[in-house]
C-alpha cells in the first residue's frame, strides 16, 4: 500500500456535521460499495480512516460523504477542509459491500442509517443493480430531515424505489421510528411496495452497528441469514464502527 496524495476541489456543507468531499486523486481501482482509508497528517502523525467511495467507479473525481464526530481524531478535519487543501488516499480500496458478492434476487434492499448511505450512492450509479433485480430499494433512515442528504442524485436514479426515516422528528412522507420496528410490522414493506422475505429478497445493511444487529434479528424471524460464499443467505452487513 502506498499513500497518494489528493486535493480537494470541494467541500459540501449539508448541515453543521454533514459534509461531503469531492477530491482528486491518481486514479483508483475499486468496486462501487467499498471503502478506501483517507487520512490527514495531524501533530506528525497520519490519522487515517475508511470512508465508503459515494462516486461510482467510471467518475474520476472521489468523493466522501461524513459526519463531525465532535470527539474523533480525523472526521473534525475533515469537515474543515478547504478547496485546494491535500490530504492523503491509500491505493488499496477494499470491502465485501459489493454486488459481486450477492447473490441474485427479486428485490434487492439497500438499508442505510446516517452516512451508511454512501456506498449505496456508489452502487446505484452502476448498471449492475438494474441488471440483475426487478426491485432496487433504497432506505436511508436518519435523526432529522435535513440529514436526508443526496436527494438530487437519488431523484436522477430512474425506478428506484426510496423509502426514509426520520426518527426525532415528524416529517411528512419519511417513516417514524427504526428500521427494525418497521421491518416486523410490515411498514417497510408497505412503504416500499415489495415483500421482504427469504424467497425474494437480498437486504444490505449499512451504517449503526447497532442497527446492523437488531436488523439482522428482525430478518432472521422472517427466515433470512446472512450470507457466506460457503453458506448462501439474504443479509450482507457493513458496520462503520
Ligand atoms: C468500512 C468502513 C467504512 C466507513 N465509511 C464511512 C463513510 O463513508 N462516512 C463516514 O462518515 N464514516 C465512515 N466510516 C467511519 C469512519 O472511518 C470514521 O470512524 C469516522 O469518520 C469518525 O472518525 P474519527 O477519527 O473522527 O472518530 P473515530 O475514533 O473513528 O470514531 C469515534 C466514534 O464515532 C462514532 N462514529 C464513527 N463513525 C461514525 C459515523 N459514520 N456516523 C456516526 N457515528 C460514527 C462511533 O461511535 C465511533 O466509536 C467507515 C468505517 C468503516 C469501518
Ligand atoms: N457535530 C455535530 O454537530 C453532530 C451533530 C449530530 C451528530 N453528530 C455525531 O454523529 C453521531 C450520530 O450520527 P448519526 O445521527 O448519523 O447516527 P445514528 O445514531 O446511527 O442515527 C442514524 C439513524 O439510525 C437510527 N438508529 C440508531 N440506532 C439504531 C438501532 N439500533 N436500530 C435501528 N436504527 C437505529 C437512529 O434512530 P434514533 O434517533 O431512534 O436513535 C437514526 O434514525 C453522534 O454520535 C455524534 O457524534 C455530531
Amino acid at each position: 500500500m502506498t499513500w497518494l496524495e489528493g486535493t480537494v476541489i470541494e467541500n459540501r456543507h449539508w448541515s453543521e456535521a454533514l459534509f461531503s468531499l469531492r477530491v482528486e486523486a491518481p486514479a483508483l481501482v475499486f468496486q462501487a460499495g467499498q471503502f478506501v482509508r483517507i487520512a490527514l497528517d495531524i501533530d506528525g502523525e497520519r490519522v487515517a480512516r475508511p470512508f465508503s467511495f459515494v462516486n461510482p467507479p467510471q467518475d474520476p473525481v472521489l468523493e466522501f460523504y461524513g459526519i463531525v464526530v465532535p470527539e474523533g481524531p480525523l472526521s473534525p478535519r475533515l469537515e474543515r477542509l478547504r478547496a485546494g487543501e491535500r490530504l492523503y488516499v491509500a491505493s488499496n480500496p477494499a470491502g465485501f459491500l459489493v454486488l459481486a458478492e450477492v447473490p441474485d434476487a427479486e428485490t434487492l434492499w439497500l438499508v442505510s442509517t446516517g452516512t451508511g448511505i454512501a456506498p449505496y450512492l456508489s452502487i446505484l450509479r452502476t448498471e449492475a443493480p438494474w441488471q440483475r433485480f426487478r426491485n432496487v430499494v433504497l432506505v436511508h433512515a436518519v435523526r432529522y430531515s435535513k440529514e436526508l442528504v443526496y436527494r438530487e442524485v437519488i431523484g436522477k436514479i430512474p425506478n428506484l424505489r426510496y423509502v426514509t426515516f426520520v426518527s426525532r422528528e415528524a416529517h411528512p412522507g419519511s417513516l417514524a421510528g427504526r428500521i427494525p420496528a418497521a421491518i416486523r410490522d410490515g411498514r417497510l414493506e408497505a412503504a416500499a411496495g415489495a415483500a421482504l422475505s427469504a424467497e425474494s429478497s437480498h437486504v444490505m445493511l449499512c451504517g449503526n452497528p447497532q442497527m446492523l444487529k437488531d436488523a439482522t434479528a428482525a430478518l432472521a424471524e422472517r427466515g433470512m441469514r446472512k450470507h457466506r460464499r460457503r453458506n448462501p443467505g439474504h443479509i450482507t452487513v457493513e458496520s462503520f464502527w
